[in-house]
């Protein structure tokens, strides 16, 4: 995010706030991971790829006998997804998308092929869909965005770990999106994360925050 909060600028392009070395660093994130989750939102937003880029990292985990790829999942309330997006036509394992019960059967017919669509109740629920990914041995799920999915995964306790990236400049423009939504967290000033790791990346800076209560002490 930049060093005014914001995740995104408000034009219609994608903002670019990492640098080659952060996106580097990001891609061993993603390969560590058996799956990789974003919104609805951001699939419509970024088209992103979310593909693991070094081949390296990909041979190494052909290795361990997992898929190159991360299983890919997003959700919706709405079923607003395009097939030709290229969360579906990119990469070579499952694609997941938990959706909201009415908008089932619609999306279905039009992901059929590209994707599974999972019926996850009304509204959806993160721990039915995280409970449910763990059943298909996801131990371990890297969230990147957006701003509606931090704020959910945050606010209801669901991450383990944050991961924030400072980028040396600022957006300034109230229309673009945060890094999150305002929203009760449980980490509050009373109940502070704890910081486990700050990594300069040139002028950018990692922070590594733990969140669980019993990493807290
Ligand atoms: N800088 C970064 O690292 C980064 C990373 C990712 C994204 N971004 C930015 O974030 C912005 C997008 O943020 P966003 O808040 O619009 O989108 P988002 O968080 O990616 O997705 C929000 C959407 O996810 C679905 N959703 C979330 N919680 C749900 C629930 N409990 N049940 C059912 N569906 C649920 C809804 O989809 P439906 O609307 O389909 O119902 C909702 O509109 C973009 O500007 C993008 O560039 C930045």
């Amino acid at each position: 995010m930049s060093v005014d909060g914001y995740i995104d600028d408000a034009s219609p392009e994608r903002l670019r706030l990492s640098s080659p070395a952060d996106f580097d660093r990001v891609d061993g994130v993603r390969a560590g991971c058996d799956a990789i989750l974003v919104g609805a939102g951001t699939v419509r937003a970024d088209d992103p790829r979310l593909l693991v880029r070094s081949p390296v990292r990909r041979e190494r985990r052909a290795a361990r006998g997992l898929p190159p790829d991360l299983v890919k999942v997003t959700l919706t309330a709405r079923g607003d997804l395009d097939p030709q997006a290229r969360f579906f036509t990119t990469g070579s394992a499952p694609k997941l998308v938990y959706a909201a019960s009415d908008a089932v059967p619609g999306l279905a017919a039009r992901l059929d092929g590209v994707a599974e669509v999972i019926d996850a109740g009304d509204p959806v629920e993160l721990p039915v869909l995280l409970a449910d990914l763990a059943r298909r041995g996801i131990r371990r799920l890297m969230v990147e965005g957006g701003t509606g999915v931090h704020t959910r995964f945050l606010t209801e306790g669901l991450a383990d770990e944050l991961h924030l990236v400072i980028v040396p400049f600022f957006v300034g423009d109230p229309l673009a999106p945060r890094f999150v939504h305002s929203g009760v967290f449980p980490q509050d000033s009373r109940h502070p994360m704890r910081l486990a790791e700050v990594t300069r990346i040139g002028d950018l800076t990692l922070l590594r925050y733990l969140l669980r209560a019993s990493d807290r002490g």
